[in-house]
């Protein structure tokens, strides 16, 4: 959602600063903002010296003082919950004097009332953000004297609601103050130097070597070292870990977006996802992260899905998967809608929370629902150790690497591979044959190497991109597996080209959006070579009768008199059909985008993790 970075050392701070915020970009991009502590000198004691302005981080680099140096500094980028992006808006916020600056991701859920009571003290509010309150409230505790930890934790302790913070107190910059409540916060350990971030990607260029704050957990970071906290004072001790994913994931590597780089990843991501989980003996999947044995396996009656935007998608693909080779009932629903709908929670239903980021925040109060009602919650995620994944009784990751565009793709596609062994190995716990298990392992090992076959055909699908692009809108079709796949391209489309796309069953479209084709709304049909192809090629008539024009992605080529333009896939199995059928439609939506201009990265009012409500 937001982006915290932090720096203490022998360097100059806004460098670093800017670097790290840049990589932090994606996860919000409306305003930018850095603050140091510019040294004492022999007229003046050391200052704070803030630089924050509306736009993007490079904006933020352009509007920079020539001399605005200091070797201990805080950062944020973000993407604007409380108050319109503005320069006012952006952060770090600081108290009345300029003393103590904050910069903060999450949400102070108390910050009205908060507030009132600073301003009866007499505190200046400049922004209509909660995180001013923090300012304040640090400050105000400040002002009876101790240690800037201690005003810190006192603050905190008069905070509801989330964080993750850093603060910078220019009496006292020898030490930057970071806490972390459900938004994350990692320590970055170099040599005589210190960094601080919410999120990994902002120091692999700066060291390996990092610390995960736990919530409700504060560090003191100084050049030479850190100490973590609890609020109450509580040394707590905390070993480094190495970060595993290369440097390199973390550029766009020749590529001219990373969702460009990101779709032609998947062939390696989906081998990293099956990675040794496949057992070509027993034609299963092992699970080791599930912890849930064969017996415990076999008394669920039902699973039930979560998950938000594509995560959810996905979960619809997994969702099929799971009844077709399990025989289990299996549903997808949005996490954001079942948290709040006071869901029955059943013993012998499975629940499988879906997350990239495993930060997203519906999704991460969906999963506190369902165990709050004593239910048990697996996770399919990315990131390791994210707060969803710990959250979970127990999971697969997805091991796709750091995905940075907002839009996701690889992740999405690893995610239905996760799905597709959890079906696998479920089905072979009930009924599903041996040889379907084999059928379905080999289809799995052949994954990667179709993807690299549907990625060859780029350039077609980037001419056939930029003869839709300039539609009105654009349909999108498929029936039982290929309407998860339609939906996942509607919405692909939609959030990175802003053309309106719909995605309807094809068995539903006479019954009410076939009033819509004409000319001008052409259709994106999923033809699968499968026991439901006749079915299909019916729609396609029903729509070039009323003169629509049709772009059909199928296993073989689809008649020039039913489709105007057709991409032929490579067929694979029939349940993993969809995963190959949807490559294309994440080419198309990416070419479209860049045909009509758009930032494809940032999407407009979007953002990559989206923690908040
Ligand atoms: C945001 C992003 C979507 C993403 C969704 C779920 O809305 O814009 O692209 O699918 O969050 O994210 P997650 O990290 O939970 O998979």
């Amino acid at each position: 959602m937001c982006g915290i970075v932090a720096y203490i050392g022998p360097k100059d701070a806004s460098p670093i600063l800017l670097e790290g915020l840049q990589r932090l970009e994606y996860r919000g991009y409306d305003s930018a903002g850095v603050a140091v502590v510019a040294p004492a000198t022999k007229s003046a004691p050391a200052r704070l010296r803030v630089c924050k302005t509306k736009g993007r981080v490079a904006d933020l680099a352009a509007a920079l003082p020539a001399r605005f140096k200091g070797s201990v500094g805080i950062g944020h980028t973000r993407w604007a919950t409380h108050g319109v992006p503005s320069d006012a808006n952006a952060h770090p916020h600081t108290d009345n004097e300029g003393r103590i600056a904050v910069v903060h991701n999450g949400i102070i859920e108390n910050a009205d009332e908060l507030r009132a009571k600073l301003a009866a003290d007499g505190a200046l509010f400049r922004s209509e953000t909660d995180t001013e309150v923090l300012a304040h409230l640090v400050a105000a505790h400040r002002a009876e004297g101790g240690e800037l930890e201690d005003a810190v934790r006192a603050a905190l302790k008069l905070v509801v609601g989330t964080y993750g913070i850093a603060v910078l107190d220019a009496e006292q910059p020898d030490r930057i103050v970071v806490a972390r409540n459900g938004s994350p916060i990692v320590l970055g350990i170099g040599e005589k130097e210190m960094f601080a971030a919410s999120d990994v990607s902002a120091l692999v260029r700066y060291t390996r070597q990092v610390v995960h704050l736990e919530d409700g957990e504060l560090a003191t970071v100084r050049a030479d070292g850190f100490r973590t906290f609890t609020e109450d004072a509580r040394t707590v001790t905390r070993q480094p870990s190495t970060v595993d994913w290369e440097v390199g994931s973390y550029d766009t590597g020749g590529y001219a977006h990373y969702l460009l780089k990101e779709i032609h990843e998947q062939p390696g991501a989906v081998e990293r996802t099956l990675s040794g989980r496949l057992d070509e003996r027993f034609a299963t999947a092992h699970l080791g992260g599930l912890n849930l044995d064969a017996r415990e396996l076999r008394e669920i009656r039902r699973v039930k899905i979560l998950g938000c935007g594509s995560a959810y998608y996905a979960g619809e693909m997994g969702a099929q998967l799971i009844e077709e080779l399990a025989r289990i009932p299996a549903h997808s629903e949005p996490a954001s809608e079942f948290r709040y709908r006071n869901p029955v929670i059943e013993a012998d239903t499975l629940y499988v929370a879906v997350s990239q980021s495993g930060e997203t925040y519906d999704t991460l109060a969906a999963v506190q629902e369902v165990k709050r009602k004593g239910g048990r919650v697996l996770g399919v995620v990315n990131t390791v150790g994210s707060a969803i994944a710990r959250e979970c009784d127990g999971g697969i990751y997805l091991h796709a690497g750091p995905e940075i565009s907002v839009a996701s793709t690889k992740a999405f596609t690893s995610t239905v591979v996760a799905f597709a062994l959890l079906a696998l190995h479920f089905g072979r716990i009930h009924d599903l044959s041996p040889a379907d298990g084999r059928r379905i392992v080999a289809g799995l090992k052949a994954l990667p190497d179709q993807i690299r076959e549907v990625l060859g055909q780029q350039a077609e699908i980037e001419k056939l991109a930029a003869a839709y692009a300039d539609s009105q809108g654009m349909m999108f079709i498929g029936r039982v597996r290929g309407y998860p796949v339609a939906r996942e391209g509607a919405q692909k489309l939609k959030e990175i080209s802003y053309v309106h796309a719909e995605a309807y069953p094809a068995s539903e479209l006479k019954h009410g959006p076939l009033a819509l084709i004409s000319p001008e709304l052409p259709t994106v049909a999923l033809v699968p070579n499968d026991e439901l192809l006749d079915k299909n090629l019916t729609a396609l008539g029903e729509i070039k009768a009323r003169e629509g024009r049709v772009l059909a992605v199928a296993h073989r080529q689809v008649e020039a008199k039913l489709a105007d333009h057709c991409l032929v896939v490579p067929k694979s199995e029939p349940e993993l059909d969809p995963l190959l059928l949807n490559i294309p439609l994440q080419l198309l939506a990416y070419h479209a985008a860049v045909a009509l201009g758009r930032d494809v990265d940032k999407p407009r009012n979007l953002a990559k993790s989206v923690t908040v409500e």
